[in-house]
C-alpha cells in the first residue's frame, strides 16, 4: 500500500542541535543493527521504519556490517527507500559506518583509506543513495596511522559522498587526535558515538568534557543496554527476545538472578516516576544537555512508540539519581 507520512509527524519530537553545528537531530534516533536483517521479517522492518518516521524520528542510524549477514540492513532499508521514503530524503539524516569486518581478505575491516572508500561505496550501493549524512570510522584501528583514517573521512567529503563525518569508540585521547587531524584538512567532526547507559558510563570520565569542549554532538548508543534496561528480563528471558536469539549480542548468561533483582528495583523507581524502565533509561541519558540523541534499538513497532514517552520527563531529582547509583554500582563498565 501507497505510505504517506503522517502530517504531525513533527509535533511532538524534539530536535536538538549537534554540537555547534547547522544540523538538528531528533532525541530519539531509531539504529538497524538487530531486527533489519536479511534473516528478519522485512514488512516488521518496514512497519518499524514507518513507525518511526511517523513519530518524528528523522535519523535512521546504519552501518556497512549490520544484519545479519553483513550488508542486508542498508538492503532492507534501500529497499525501505524505494517504497516509502523516496519523497522524503530531504526529510532524512541517514548515517553509515565502516570499521567491522566486511569482506575477505586485509582490505575489509578497520580503518585504511582503501577499506573505508571502498566500504562507502558499496554502502551507497546497497541502499540506493548518492551520499549518506553522516559516514562515521567506526571503530579505532590499532595499527593505521591516524591521520591516514582521517584521510578517508575527509575523502567522503570532498567527493560529496557524506555531509558530515563522525567517530565511533574513539577513547578521550583518540578523540581529541581525530578532531585535530580532522581541523588539519578544514573538516570538523560532527559526532561521536559511544556506547553510553545507565550500566555503562565509560563516557564521564572526560570524554563528554572534550566533545563539549569542541562543539561536537554526542549520540550513545545501546542507551537500553540491549534491552536489559527495559521490562522484559526481570523475571525470566522471553523466547522472542535479543538474548534467546541465536545471533543476538545480548548474552543470556549476563542476565543473572542478581543483576534481575537489580533490574526490579530499578522499575520499581520508574513507576514511580510515571515512566517504565526504558522509558526512565532513555530520559537518564538524556538529562545531560552535551547529549544530542540516544539511538535506540527495536524488534517492534510498539517499542518505539513506547520508547519516545521517555521524553515528557527528563528530569530527575537528586534522590533518584543516589537510587539509580546505587541499584547498579555493581554492574556498571
Ligand atoms: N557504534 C557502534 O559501535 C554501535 C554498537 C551497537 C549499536 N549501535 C547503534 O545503536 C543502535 C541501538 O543499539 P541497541 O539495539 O543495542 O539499543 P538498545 O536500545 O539498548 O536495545 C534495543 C533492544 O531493546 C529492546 N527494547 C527496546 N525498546 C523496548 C521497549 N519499549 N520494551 C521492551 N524492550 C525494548 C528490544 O529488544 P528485543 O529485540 O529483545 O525486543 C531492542 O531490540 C543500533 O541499532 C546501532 O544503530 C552502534
Amino acid at each position: 500500500m501507497h505510505y504517506v507520512a503522517a502530517q504531525n509527524r513533527y509535533n511532538d519530537m524534539k530536535y536538538n542541535r549537534c554540537g555547534k553545528s547547522g544540523l538538528l537531530l531528533p532525541a530519539v534516533s531509531l539504529g538497524l543493527w538487530h531486527n533489519f536483517g536479511g534473516v528478519d521479517t522485512h514488512e516488521n522492518s518496514r512497519a518499524m521504519v514507518r513507525t518511526a518516521f511517523d513519530l518524528g524520528i528523522t535519523h535512521f542510524d546504519l552501518a556497512n556490517n549490520y544484519g545479519p549477514p553483513p550488508g542486508s540492513a542498508e538492503e532492507t532499508f534501500g529497499r525501505i527507500l524505494k517504497t516509502d521514503l523516496a519523497g522524503y530524503r530531504d526529510e532524512l539524516v541517514i548515517s553509515s559506518k565502516a570499521g567491522y569486518l566486511m569482506w575477505p581478505g586485509p582490505y575489509g575491516e578497520w580503518g585504511s583509506l582503501k577499506y573505508l572508500t571502498a566500504s562507502l561505496d558499496q554502502s551507497l550501493t546497497r541502499m540506493g543513495l548518492d551520499y549518506v549524512d553522516i559516514f562515521y570510522s567506526h571503530r579505532p584501528d590499532p595499527d593505521t596511522p591516524l591521520e591516514e583514517t582521517m584521510a578517508a573521512l575527509d575523502r567522503a567529503l570532498k567527493q560529496g559522498k557524506a555531509l558530515y563525518v563522525g567517530i565511533s569508540s574513539y577513547n578521550t585521547e583518540m578523540t581529541r587526535n581525530a578532531v585535530a587531524l580532522l581541523r588539519e584538512f578544514g573538516d570538523r567532526c560532527l559526532i561521536h558515538q559511544p556506547r553510553y547507559s545507565i550500566l555503562d558510563r565509560w563516557v564521564e570520565d572526560g570524554l563528554l568534557d572534550v566533545l563539549a569542549q569542541h562543539g561536537i554532538g554526542c549520540i550513545p548508543f545501546s542507551p537500553l543496554a540491549q534491552g536489559l534496561l527495559t521490562d522484559k528480563y526481570l523475571k525470566d528471558i522471553p523466547p522472542d527476545s535479543r538474548a534467546a536469539k541465536p545471533h543476538g549480542y545480548l548474552q543470556k548468561e549476563t542476565i543473572t538472578p542478581e543483576l534481575q533483582t537489580k533490574l526490579r528495583a530499578l522499575n520499581d523507581l520508574a513507576q514511580k516516576r510515571g515512566q517504565s524502565l526504558s522509558q526512565m533509561a532513555l530520559a537518564w541519558v538524556l538529562k545531560d544537555p552535551r547529549i544530542t540523541s540516544v539511538i535506540i534499538g527495536a524488534s517492534r513497532p510498539e517499542q518505539i512508540a513506547d520508547n519516545l514517552a521517555a521524553l515528557k520527563n527528563t528530569t530527575f531529582t537528586k534522590e533518584e539519581l543516589a537510587s539509580i547509583d546505587d541499584f547498579t554500582r555493581a554492574y556498571r563498565t
